[in-house]
């Protein structure tokens, strides 16, 4: 029998961060790393590390010697962004860099964790080819980071997604939004000029575990088969919770002033995804029917601290 794989997570306490800890847990040793090493029981441990310090990086990877680098660790908020791009130049292009160097010395696979928001969002169905255009601080900053993780380590695998399910919150995601206001009775809006293909984060964690065992490097695009609203999604959620779907009027995002506006179709082609892998990525529905089998035990498991 092979021996586990020994995977390094960034970013351990975040959405993505803690959703991968859970999953990997039963399949590789997982060490975390994160600004606060507050510890969780999904990783054998989790280290302090700031990946915009490029001497601690390289000492805790070099210390650690993971098989596999997953950066989950940015400024993932358009907000945050927007108010002060010094900073997430730092962490989602410089962070990224100092991994990319720190996994090429030792010789470790790396994954960098980026998003459908490279894209401008006109037309939606991109494919990892076409040329990307973000609308935003953010996307512009994970387009930077995309293009400093291949430089430095050109056997790296770039994943361009937007995932939804349980976090440590349980307020992050778009699944939780709607779940929370369709169980405490309260109407909200859906857009309907908002499209993704958003996809289950413990199913995105199989799609990247099956892509890295198949060696992938360069960009993929990890989301799921097909592409709807925000208005549908919600749809979708309160059919599967068996809530009340009128809860959730359909509406026109207006992208107020200091916002984002979220009129966009960022939803990814997953072709060539599906190619590698040898099999179809799951639907939004699909996804959707996981997260509510789930919510009991992961929705614990992803919030649990020690
Ligand atoms: N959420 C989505 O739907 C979505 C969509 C597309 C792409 N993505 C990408 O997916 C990845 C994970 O996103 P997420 O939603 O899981 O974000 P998240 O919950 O905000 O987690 C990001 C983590 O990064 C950490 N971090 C920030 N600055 C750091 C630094 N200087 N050094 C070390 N760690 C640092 C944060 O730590 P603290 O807890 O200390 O702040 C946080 O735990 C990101 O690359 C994001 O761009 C997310």
């Amino acid at each position: 029998m092979s021996r586990r794989p020994l995977w390094l997570i960034t970013g351990a306490n975040g959405f993505l961060g803690r959703n991968a800890g859970v999953w990997l847990s039963e399949r590789a040793h997982v060490v975390g790393t994160a600004r606060h090493a507050d510890q969780h029981p999904a990783f054998t441990q989790i280290l302090q590390l700031d990946i915009t310090d490029p001497r601690a990086t390289t000492r805790v990877i070099r210390g650690v010697r993971p098989d596999v680098i997953l950066n989950t660790a940015a400024i993932a908020s358009h907000e945050l962004c927007e108010s002060d791009p010094t900073l997430a130049h730092r962490v989602n292009v410089e962070g990224a860099q100092n991994l990319a160097q720190s996994a090429a010395e030792i010789g470790a696979r790396l994954i960098q964790v980026s998003t459908d928001a490279v894209f401008e969002g006109g037309t939606g169905g991109y494919l990892p080819d076409d040329s990307a255009n973000p609308f935003s601080v953010y996307g512009r900053t994970k387009l930077l980071g995309e293009m400093a993780v291949l430089d430095a380590h050109p056997g790296a695998m770039v994943a361009r997604t937007n995932f939804f399910g349980w976090s440590p919150s349980g307020t992050r995601s778009i699944l939780e939004f709607f779940v929370n206001a369709l169980t405490s009775g309260t109407p909200v809006d859906g857009f309907t000029d908002y499209i993704v293909s958003s996809i289950y984060a413990q199913d995105l964690m199989q799609v990247l575990w099956d892509l890295n065992e198949r060696s992938v490097a360069g960009v993929v695009h990890a989301v799921a088969r097909d592409a709807i609203s925000k208005f549908a999604f919600g749809q979708l959620v309160a059919a599967v919770w068996d809530e009340n779907p009128a809860m959730i009027s359909a509406a026109v995002s207006t992208g107020t002033a200091g916002e984002v506006s979220r009129t966009r179709d960022l939803s990814l082609a997953t072709e060539a995804t599906a190619a590698l892998l040898g099999y179809e990525l799951p639907s939004q529905a699909e996804g959707v029917r996981q997260a509510f089998a789930d919510r009991l035990a992961l929705r614990q498991l992803v919030s649990d601290s020690h």
